[in-house]
């Protein structure tokens, strides 16, 4: 299996964006705390995570391959792991095809992949643009107003209650707890 660091170097040698890549560390930060909710292994579900997006700047015209071309670079590298591959291709499964989410890994990525994204978007219109100034409250609140960050996919979110049996208010607070976790690699 790939490891952290030649995960997060498979990441940066492929994106240039500072904001996706902190978006990447954000999903990872996640997963390795939902990971640890469901006793699963924490190092590939947060691997999974670290990787989901790294191929974003390459696929950006071409949604189909996204998430594809991460697992053939995994492959190429001799890296590839079933597990891993399987959660990265089912969170784009809309664009590439692939099966929807099959397992708890694969739902909890799909899920907190947007919710970190309204996290962070409910973070810059706090008067201190702060993580430690968030509540659940605060995410919940722009959760409901739909013209808020409107392009975040609320049902993907609120998958995380039928699909993994977390309420929404405790998902919220379960992502929110591991981005505070990071926040100085957040840069929030
Ligand atoms: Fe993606
Ligand atoms: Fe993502």
């Amino acid at each position: 299996m790939v490891t952290r660091e030649q995960a997060f170097k498979l990441l940066t040698d492929n994106v240039k964006n500072d904001n996706l890549v902190r978006h990447c560390l954000a999903v990872e930060a996640s997963m390795r705390a939902l990971a640890n909710y469901f006793h699963e292994d924490e190092e590939s579900w947060g691997i999974a995570g670290l990787l989901h997006d790294a191929d974003w700047e390459v696929t950006r015209d071409a949604p189909e391959e996204h998430a594809k071309k991460v697992v053939e670079w995994l492959e190429d590298l001799d890296l590839g792991d079933e597990t891993i591959n399987k959660a990265i291709l089912a969170h784009n499964h809309f664009h590439n095809g692939h099966n929807p989410p099959q397992n708890t890994m694969e739902w909890a990525l799909f899920c907190c992949d947007e919710l970190t994204g309204l996290i962070v978007a409910t973070t810059l219109v706090m008067p201190s643009k702060k993580l430690d100034d968030v509540a659940v409250e605060n995410v919940m609140n722009k959760f409901g107003s739909k013209s808020f960050a409107a392009a975040i996919d609320r049902e993907q979110i609120q998958m995380c209650e039928t699909e993994l049996d977390i309420p929404i208010e405790e998902f919220v607070g379960i992502v929110l707890d591991a981005m505070k976790a990071k926040s100085e690699e957040l840069g929030l």
